[in-house]
């Protein structure tokens, strides 16, 4: 790394407007219904990695200052960044109640802790919280392109559910999924931040695939440390999404050198022996050290994306935020 990016703590680059966000999304969910509030309320705690509105702010001082030389963001932009922590949390909810898992965040989940009726009715009720912020920004691109992102998380989350692609097809069917489960949310936000800042095409386009990259990036670590983490580090459970009869990148590369994986994972890995059998394979192949390298060329795109930029402080933590995705382990 370079000298610079060791001085960066891309967090402290924007420290304030993400304690103004947590602040305010808890004010905006302080219903008068005593339960809901405080289900509404559990994972914005302040314990929450708040990535996305991270990236979100980074990228709005980093266009402000491309295109007015000034790193102060609207307040429209920071209600993207806030509106974008919203639908997050909404569908993280949500997939602990498809998923069944019982931690999140290093705490029981909403669904553990309250049941699944109450669960989805919470995931609906900051989805819709959300989506009043989004209607008072009065801007009709900008819905938009929020909207879309919560069509692609149903639809992403939907190709998830018992899929069963040929084995040529599978690794687009993937990263197609991935794109709609977690790039877009990432990607439109960045968009978003660009079209209130007035960027031109070539900008907001840019804005758009970093967040892709940054949002590919991530997943593809987020499934490899499913096989290399512990629920301990991550704060929720590990080695699930085998079980889950979910086949990601760490067992669809492995299945390129071992075969015998594809009978696996068609039936989604549902016969006894299957998930360990399945884990064996991966770990006598190369599946998690390529997720890897596809993850580090998505960083790589993702900061090549940032050369045009003007140079600013902000710029330089979106680079270094396009690192430490790879280096995280929670
Ligand atoms: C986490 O993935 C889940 C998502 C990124 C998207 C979930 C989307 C939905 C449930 C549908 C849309 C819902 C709303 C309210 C818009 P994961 O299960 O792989 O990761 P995990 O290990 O963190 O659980
Ligand atoms: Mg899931
Ligand atoms: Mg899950």
């Amino acid at each position: 790394h370079t000298s610079t990016q060791k001085d960066i703590n891309p967090f402290q680059e924007a420290r304030p407007e993400i304690d103004y966000i947590c602040d305010n999304i808890n004010k905006k969910l302080c219903t008068q219904m005593l339960e809901l509030r405080e289900m509404a309320q559990y994972y914005f705690d302040g314990q929450g990695k708040t990535f996305r509105p991270l990236i979100v702010l980074l990228m709005a001082k980093a266009i402000n200052m491309h295109q007015n030389s000034t790193d102060i963001i609207s307040q429209s932009q920071q209600q993207v960044a806030m509106i974008s922590e919203m639908i997050h949390t909404a569908s993280l909810i949500h997939d602990d109640v498809i998923d069944n898992s019982s931690t999140r965040r290093g705490k029981p989940t909403v669904d553990n802790k309250w049941g699944q009726r109450k669960a989805i009715l919470v995931g609906d009720y900051i989805l819709s919280v959300s989506s009043l912020l989004l209607a008072q920004l009065r801007n009709e691109e900008v819905v938009k392109i929020l909207s879309q992102v919560i069509e692609d998380l149903v639809r992403g989350e939907f190709m998830q559910l018992g899929s069963k692609e040929e084995p040529n097809d599978r690794f687009n069917h993937y990263l197609k999924k991935t794109f709609k489960k977690t790039a877009s949310l990432i990607a439109n936000s960045c968009k978003a931040v660009a079209v209130l800042g007035n960027c031109n095409e070539d900008v907001t386009q840019r804005a758009f695939e970093y967040g892709q990259n940054i949002g590919m990036a991530f997943q593809l670590i987020d499934d490899l440390l499913d096989f290399t983490s512990h629920e301990s580090i991550m704060g929720k459970p590990t080695a699930a999404d085998l079980r889950l009869g979910l086949a990601t990148a760490p067992v669809l590369y492995a299945a390129q050198e071992h075969q015998e994986l594809n009978a696996l994972i068609m039936r989604r890995f549902c016969h006894e022996g299957d998930v360990e059998l399945a884990r064996s394979f991966v770990a006598k192949s190369d599946g998690v050290y390529q997720t890897k390298l596809l993850a580090e060329a998505h960083s790589a795109a993702a900061i090549e994306l940032l050369k045009e930029l003007e140079p600013s402080k902000a710029r330089d933590a979106l680079e270094h935020v396009a690192t430490l995705v790879l280096r995280r382990n929670k």
